[in-house]
């Protein structure tokens, strides 16, 4: 813990810039996902227009709140966290101005070339290749910004969450050039390199391991910086994060399969990605233990804290979203599941409860530091913020586990003469209920988005620039 000053200051400007966007993002993506939902309860709201359909929505939707919304966060905190840690201003003010812009185009690149219906058609890797190249670029530069600050760093150690950034950031690289390889027949359209249940499995091993590095790898980077400070307590095992860390990224990348059970996926294959996504409990587990163990004495805390709150249900819903998982993956749990909106559930359970959950905690912790003030404008809009985003994670993923279970026992049921018993409409008839729950469940959430907007512009409307900069200022003087 070095106590000279440095005549440096950290680079809060592309911290705050991508602060912000987390935000309008947030909203944008999850507003849309309130809007696809109800489409869902009324089909009217399609419109009867290509662009407003939720076939073009839907992927709008994954792109917005994963790259534009997730992504943001992990690019505002790991550059907050990466400063802090190693003492040290970012390695180069324009690269890492680079990295915003170039994301915010990719943003802009997919918010225009969705609902016009350019797509690869690969989920989660949708964007055309012009924009995929873009994509990877801006990529690359992160990772020369984030490892390069990592190198001309002023501390001895490389802190534990920078490891799980570092990871993050390396695998979705190789994940998103191998993935897209593709040979392009017009500026927006092309061809994936692959084909036939190749082409299958490494779409899934990218998106099984977007899950794994992308929306869980760097969350947890996230996590280990701010649980421990908001709790004001070391991480409760620094050696168990060393093993969590090796133990989750080796084992992350052999589950793939387990997206595609019964299928023409060799049965090797499907059984190997079961076995892994079994064995994932552990490690993923381990991490939420370290996490929530962090707070032994602190557990008072939670009574005033909201920002905690959020950051500790982030990790009970990380807990239960990695048990939901490896259920899921067994052959004969997935023959239930799959096609039905359990999956949907799961999905959220993960990308409400704990991304989204975790992001807006670090980012209430986050805000007023580099805007120079003590704390958020209002306590008490966070609270009401945390009630509204858990109410809403619950009616959420409650619904479609009735749903889900409900749709996959229809399915499945016959008749003494092998006829089915219900036809696909009744099943879809008796999801009604719960797809109102569910985009009621939205609404709460992404009201507590703007409950959020509201709060963090009063926080910066009070900053002062200047204040701003010497918070950075003196940030470099004391301990991480
Ligand atoms: C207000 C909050 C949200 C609402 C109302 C919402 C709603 C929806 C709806 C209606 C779908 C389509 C389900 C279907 O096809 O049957 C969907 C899909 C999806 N959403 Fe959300 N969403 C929200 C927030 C988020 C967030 C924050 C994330 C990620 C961080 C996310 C990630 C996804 C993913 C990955 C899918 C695709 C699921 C799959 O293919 O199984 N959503 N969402
Ligand atoms: C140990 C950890 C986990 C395991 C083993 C796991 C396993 C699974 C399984 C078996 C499916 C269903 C595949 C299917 O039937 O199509 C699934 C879907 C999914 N999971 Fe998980 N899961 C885990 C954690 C998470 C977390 C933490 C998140 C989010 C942050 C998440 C996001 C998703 C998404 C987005 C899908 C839907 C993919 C799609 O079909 O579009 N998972 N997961």
């Amino acid at each position: 813990m070095s106590t000279a000053i440095s005549p440096t200051a950290y680079n809060y400007k592309v911290v705050r810039q991508f602060a912000i966007m987390t935000v309008v993002w947030g909203i944008l993506g999850m507003g849309l996902g309130v809007y696809i939902a109800s489409q869902l309860v009324w089909p009217q709201l399609n419109l009867d227009l290509p662009w407003t359909s939720f076939g073009r929505l839907r992927p709008l939707h994954t792109n917005l709140v994963i790259f534009a919304f997730g992504g943001c966060a992990l690019f505002a905190t790991s550059y907050y966290v990466v400063q802090r840690t190693c003492q040290t201003r970012l390695i180069s003010d324009s690269l890492a101005a680079f990295t915003f812009w170039g994301w915010q185009a990719v943003i802009v690149g997919a918010l225009i070339t969705l609902p016009l219906g350019y797509t690869t058609t690969k989920e989660y890797a949708e964007l055309e290749w012009p924009i995929a190249i873009l994509l990877a670029i801006v990529w690359v530069t992160y990772g020369v910004v984030f490892f390069g600050t990592i190198v001309k760093r002023k501390t001895k150690h490389i802190y534990v969450g920078n490891w799980f950034y570092g990871a993050f950031i390396v695998v979705t690289a190789m994940l998103h050039i191998v993935n897209h390889a593709s040979l392009p027949v017009s500026l927006f359209k092309s061809y994936s390199a692959y084909s036939g249940a190749t082409d299958a499995m490494i779409q899934w091993w990218y998106g099984h391991n977007a899950v794994g590095f992308f929306l869980t790898t760097g969350f947890l980077g996230m996590m280990y910086y701010f649980v421990p400070k908001q709790a004001e307590r070391p991480i409760y095992s620094y050696r168990l994060s060393i093993v969590h860390f090796w133990a989750l990224i080796t084992l992350y990348i052999w589950a793939g399969p387990h997206h595609l059970h019964y299928t023409a996926l060799p049965d090797w294959a499907q059984s190997l990605g079961m076995a892994m996504s079994i064995i994932l409990l552990a490690p993923s587990w381990g991490g939420m233990i370290n996490g929530m163990m962090t707070l032994s004495g602190a557990w008072h805390k939670l009574r005033t804290d909201p920002i905690l709150r959020f950051l500790v249900v982030s990790l009970a819903f990380y807990g239960m979203s990695t048990f939901e998982g490896p259920m899921m993956a067994i052959k004969t749990v997935n023959s239930l599941s799959h096609y039905t909106d359990w999956t949907v559930g799961h999905v959220h359970a993960g990308a409400l409860g704990w991304v989204a959950m975790i992001s807006i905690g670090a980012l209430y912790h986050m805000i007023p530091k580099v805007y120079g003030r003590e704390q958020m404008h209002s306590i008490g809009l966070i609270n009401a913020h945390f009630w509204l985003a858990t109410i809403g994670t619950v009616l959420y993923i409650s619904s479609m586990w009735v749903n889900g279970i409900t749709q996959g026992l229809m399915w499945r049921a016959i008749n003494d003469d092998g006829t089915l018993t219900y036809s696909f409409v009744e099943a879809l008839q008796a999801s009604h209920p719960g797809y109102i729950v569910r985009a009621l469940g939205g609404a709460f959430f992404a009201s507590g988005m703007l409950l959020m907007a509201y709060n963090v512009y009063r926080t910066v409307r009070a900053s002062k620039p200047a204040e701003a900069e010497a918070a950075a200022q003196i940030a470099v003087v004391g301990a991480h």
